[in-house]
């Protein structure tokens, strides 16, 4: 990896897909109080418009377009609008993310397909669309992508989620390794128990044609029942996220947002490690 330049990321532009609400808007007011202009990119019109017109109205660049991460024409519209109102783009955060609960045999064919391509294809399509532009620019650029701490410390009922999860991490690796050379960043974030309003929004953006969402509580609980997550560990996005920005300027591949899930990721690299030793021992 080249040494990346540490110079200030004032005047520098931020694009961050799902920036609407919870973690994406948590993002988008992170960049825009270093400094930055920033774009932010929701299906939910309304609701990108009125965090770009709340981060501009205390002097902030900001602007917003609605995208469909699902629809690739969506996403190229959506970085052109960037290119148009801000000229520029230095960091990608590909934040979207739906959840889709059920155990594996209720999970259908359609909701894998609709949470793999969003979550997914909606990163892919966001880095074809704006890597160009990144690419264009020189200094501090950085793509980061929102995993899960579900790929550290796999649950029930979530079987599409968290495959979904392991691609973007696997894209995010892929990248860091393809663009460390060109001086371009890549980091992983994987958040735990955030108070977001993610359940109801992916209720909401799910296409009607795949036929209807369905948010069984027993599910959530399933889920909650076997993850090490108590009430006290559910923060808000800006806590989670609090030394972020820290993390992008020096490069960090990976970013944590809670501790709770360590003992579990834990026992994941002690059985790698046990792996290996049965190869090499036997
Ligand atoms: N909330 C948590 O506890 C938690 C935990 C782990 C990971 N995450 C991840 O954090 C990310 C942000 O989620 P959040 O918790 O802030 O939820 P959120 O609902 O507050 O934000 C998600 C945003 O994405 C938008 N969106 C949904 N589908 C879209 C599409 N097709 N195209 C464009 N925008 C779309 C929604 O309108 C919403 O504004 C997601 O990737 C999620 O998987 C969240």
């Amino acid at each position: 990896m080249s040494e990346l330049p540490t110079e200030t990321l004032e005047g520098r532009v931020a694009v961050v897909t799902g920036g609407g609400a919870g973690l994406g808007e948590a993002l988008a007011r992170m960049f825009a109080g270093a400094g930055m202009a920033v774009a932010v990119l929701d299906i939910d019109e309304e609701a990108a418009a009125a965090v770009a017109k709340s981060i501009a109205s205390v002097g902030a660049s900001a602007t917003s377009v609605p995208v469909d991460v699902g629809n690739s024409e969506s996403v190229a519209a959506a970085a052109e609008h960037v290119r148009a109102t801000l000229g520029a783009c230095h960091v990608l955060c590909s934040n979207v993310g739906v959840q889709q609960f059920g155990t594996f045999e209720r999970l259908t064919e359609q909701d894998w397909s609709w949470v793999l391509d969003v979550n997914v294809m909606g990163a892919v399509r966001s880095v074809r669309a704006f890597l160009p532009m990144i690419r264009a620019e020189s200094g501090f650029r950085h793509l980061l992508f929102t995993a899960s701490s579900s790929v550290l410390a796999p649950s029930v009922r979530m079987a599409c989620y968290q495959t979904s999860k392991f691609a973007v991490l696997g894209l995010a690796e892929s990248l860091r390794e393809e663009l460390g050379s060109e001086g371009i960043g890549v980091t992983t974030l994987f958040p735990a128990a955030m108070l977001t309003g993610h359940l109801d929004s992916s209720v909401r953006a799910r296409p009607v044609s795949l036929g209807e969402s369905r948010l069984d509580q027993a599910d959530v609980d399933a889920m909650l029942a076997h993850q090490p997550i108590g009430p006290d560990d559910v923060t808000s996005p800006e806590h989670a996220i609090r030394n972020l920005l820290a993390d992008l300027k020096n490069d960090e591949p990976y970013v944590m947002t809670h501790g709770s899930h360590r003992s579990i990721y834990e026992q994941r690299r002690v059985a790698m490690d046990a792996a290996f030793d049965r190869m090499e021992n036997s």
